[in-house]
């Protein structure tokens, strides 16, 4: 028994296995490990999204998102300016709107004067070169919290695409450089793309939504915008069944040739081999959309010490990258930023 420790490390000192590649070689030291790194995680990659309530001078923090909150127009300036400080190439707005203005068909969505093209005009007077994008659903104004126009528990289509192509409208008006469709109707890329041509707003972009899942990681950002407790049944007649993926080349296929500049899929994390099949597919500037469920998962247990909240947002980062995606929607943007700042 005396001699166990002794013939333990004579096993384990003898034979070296005779490899001529050896993997770990690369890995030996940082300066190696950033040789050889194959993807690059800048501040090019990143929009960051924000939320938008009526109010002054205010911000309230988002319960089921530790460290987001929603800010009133003047502080979605000062955000704007930390982004544009921060080198982030872009921003998306998304608004809270009060209860007594949300009603069946959304109209809210047309007012020029909402609370997202109020947003969009005061943060371009400012700061013209950062971009902007908003997103076109009726989801933040519409009283049973659908993305379209409800009639008998049914979401219709082709009318909600006629309420869409004048919401973008109304955005394009307020100075918005990225129209982003979240709403998952067919036929609306094509019908938007036509209506700005013939309006005057040719220049403006347009980023869909295109492979959008109905997803449990969207819970978050519907307590933001405030629409959680409205919404009446689910989103599965419009949004994709996560079990599927064919059908996610065919919808961003159609959205190309309607005429999407940039295609998106969302949620992220859970959809990677999406991010791939189309990034490989089609070359197109590919988004993916971090969502809120995802950012609440890293972020809460960050908050409870259970991971390495730094690490764990920069490896889920730099994961969509590796997987194809040419920039990322996250609610990490600026702490990310931060992070590639101090590095560099
Ligand atoms: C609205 C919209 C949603 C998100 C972006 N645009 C929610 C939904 O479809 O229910 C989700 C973003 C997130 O969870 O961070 N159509």
């Amino acid at each position: 028994l005396r001699d166990a420790p002794r013939r333990q490390a004579e096993t384990l000192a003898a034979p070296s296995l005779d490899l001529t590649i050896r993997l770990r070689r690369n890995r030996k030291t940082e300066w190696a490990r950033r040789l050889v790194r194959e993807n690059v995680l800048t501040t090019n990659d990143l929009i960051w999204p924000m939320f938008v309530v009526d109010g002054h001078n205010t911000r309230t923090p988002v319960a089921s998102m530790p460290g987001v909150e929603r800010l009133t127009v003047d502080q979605i300036v000062r955000d704007a300016e930390r982004a544009a400080k921060l080198n982030i190439p872009c921003i998306a707005l998304f608004p809270f709107t009060e209860p007594a203005l949300r009603d069946a068909e959304g109209s809210e969505a047309l007012n020029p004067d909402n609370l997202v093209c109020q947003s969009v005009r005061a943060i371009k007077k400012e700061f013209p070169d950062i971009g902007v994008l908003c997103d076109v659903a009726l989801d933040p104004f519409t009283s049973h919290g659908h993305d379209g126009l409800l009639e008998d528990g049914k979401i219709l289509n082709d009318e909600t695409v006629a309420v869409l192509v004048k919401q973008a409208l109304t955005q394009a008006e307020a100075g918005c450089d990225v129209i982003a469709p979240s709403d998952m109707m067919d036929g609306r890329i094509g019908a938007i793309r036509d209506a700005l041509d013939d309006n005057g707003f040719g220049d403006v972009q347009i980023m869909s939504y295109a492979a959008k899942y109905a997803s449990a990681f969207y819970g978050p950002f519907r307590d933001a915008i405030g629409s959680a407790k409205t919404l009446t049944g689910d989103k599965r007649t419009y949004q994709m069944d996560s079990a599927n993926s064919d059908e996610a080349l065919r919808e961003v296929e159609l959205d190309i040739a309607e005429g999407a500049d940039m295609v998106m899929v969302k949620p992220g994390m859970p959809y990677l081999d999406i991010v791939r099949r189309v990034k490989d597919t089609f070359a197109m500037p590919t988004f993916v959309y971090q969502v809120s469920g995802e950012y609440a998962m890293i972020a809460g247990a960050a908050a409870n010490g259970w991971i390495d909240g730094e690490r764990a947002m920069m490896e889920s980062l730099v994961g969509f990258k590796r997987a194809g995606a040419d920039g990322i929607l996250t609610y990490f943007a600026p702490q990310a930023a931060e992070k590639i700042r101090a590095e560099s």
